[in-house]
């Protein structure tokens, strides 16, 4: 497994000027287990895929201590420095399911072929909600500030994702996938899939 992911790119893009922070993630943490509460769903346990430096471990440790994270990532360096399983999602995939999935900021650093196999995984380790970012090539192009942004990765077309997404997810928006025939949504909540 290679160690692209050492202390200088945690660093580069998480430093001052990076474009996270706890304080970011944790109002995005909100969002996302607030809505999984509003569909009903009570949120037990999390697999975070590509950790990082953990910060949605931390927000759930903080705010929801009774909720089971495990937390994953490919560096060795982020794995001993913020205490994740090193695993890597292209090729690993969990005996059991998650109530909610977070793949933040990941599957643009993975080939083609190891980022449809870690979709795989990762909808087959969803038991109702998967969070998903992930740049396009569009979003590279146009929305993000490559100051900020690692502009090294693999872009590709948003349709390329949503063809591997949709046989697993309803796409509800504002990067919420719900897992098929899992929660009722009403018609105008989310886009007809
Ligand atoms: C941009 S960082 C995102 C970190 C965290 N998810 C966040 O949003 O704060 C990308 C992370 O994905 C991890 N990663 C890259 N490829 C991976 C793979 N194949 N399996 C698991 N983790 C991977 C990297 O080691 C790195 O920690």
């Amino acid at each position: 497994m290679s160690d692209r992911f050492d202390d200088a790119y945690y660093r580069r893009f998480y430093g001052t000027d990076g474009a996270q922070d706890p304080e970011r993630v944790g109002h995005l943490a909100t969002a996302v287990h607030e809505m999984c509460s509003w569909w009903g769903v009570a949120i037990t346990s999390v697999l975070d895929v590509g950790a990082g430096m953990g910060m949605w471990r931390d927000w759930y440790r903080e705010h929801h201590p009774a909720v089971r994270v495990r937390s994953v990532d490919i560096s060795e360096h982020a794995c001993r420095t913020w205490g994740h399983e090193r695993r890597d999602i292209s090729r690993w995939r969990p005996s059991r399911q998650y109530d909610l999935v977070i793949c933040h900021s990941v599957l643009q650093y993975l080939a083609d072929d190891d980022a449809a196999a870690a979709i795989a995984n990762l909808a087959a380790a969803t038991g109702w909600v998967l969070y998903l970012e992930a740049p396009t090539a569009a979003d590279l192009a146009l929305r993000v500030d490559p100051a900020r942004t690692d502009m090294d990765v693999h872009r590709r077309a948003g349709a390329w994702y949503r063809d591997l997404l949709d046989p697993h997810y309803l796409q509800a928006g504002a990067g919420l996938w719900v897992k098929h025939d899992t929660i009722p949504m009403y018609e105008l909540e989310a886009p007809p899939a």
